[in-house]
């Protein structure tokens, strides 16, 4: 027997985590969308990994250039999170943001509490997602506050950093 969709959401609603927006680029496309299947996984090598669903257009990218970038969203940041969620104006994500490209190419967006820009050096096929296991290349950290994501809602931390 297997556990239910409803369960499922429910449960793993219960998981707190981050926000990160998953960008990508192949020559001048570029694209990116919101995540919360982020995680740390080696020290030596620098390894990371993000899920990234099998009809996300960034997933596109990602296979194309075997790079993303790993941009850590500060609390300020809601905002841009559901832009980079939502499907309406998915064209326009980076409209009016002052992004620039990490060492991979990958999009760096403004305001971020963190950027890390990987390479890919695996890809696992996972039911409707893809894990992709990136070698970090660079990472980069600024002061602020994280965005957390609890129970479908954004969130601050109670006590601060
Ligand atoms: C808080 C939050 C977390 C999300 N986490 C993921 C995730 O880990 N992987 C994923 O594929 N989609 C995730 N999504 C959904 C994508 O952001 C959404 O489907 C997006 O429109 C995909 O964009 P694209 O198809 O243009 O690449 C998340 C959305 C939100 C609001």
């Amino acid at each position: 027997m297997s556990v239910s969709a409803d369960t499922f959401r429910h449960a793993l609603g219960h998981w707190a985590s981050g926000v990160a927006i998953v960008t990508s680029a192949a020559g001048d496309r570029i694209h990116g969308m919101t995540v919360s299947a982020f995680s740390s996984v080696s020290l030596d090598p620098p390894l990371v990994l993000v899920c990234a669903d099998k009809t996300s257009h960034t997933l596109v990218l990602i296979e194309e250039s075997g790079v993303f970038a790993v941009n850590v969203l500060s609390h300020g940041q809601q905002a841009l999170s559901n832009r980079f969620a939502s499907k309406k104006d998915e064209d326009r994500r980076f409209e009016g943001l002052a992004w620039r490209r990490g060492a991979t190419g990958a999009p760096l967006l403004p305001g971020v509490l963190g950027a890390i820009d990987c390479r890919v050096v695996a890809a696992h096929d996972a039911g409707d997602h893809v894990i992709y296991v990136g070698r970090v290349e660079t990472a980069e950290v600024l002061a602020g506050e994280p965005l957390v994501y609890y129970a479908s809602r954004y969130r601050a931390l109670a006590n601060g950093a």
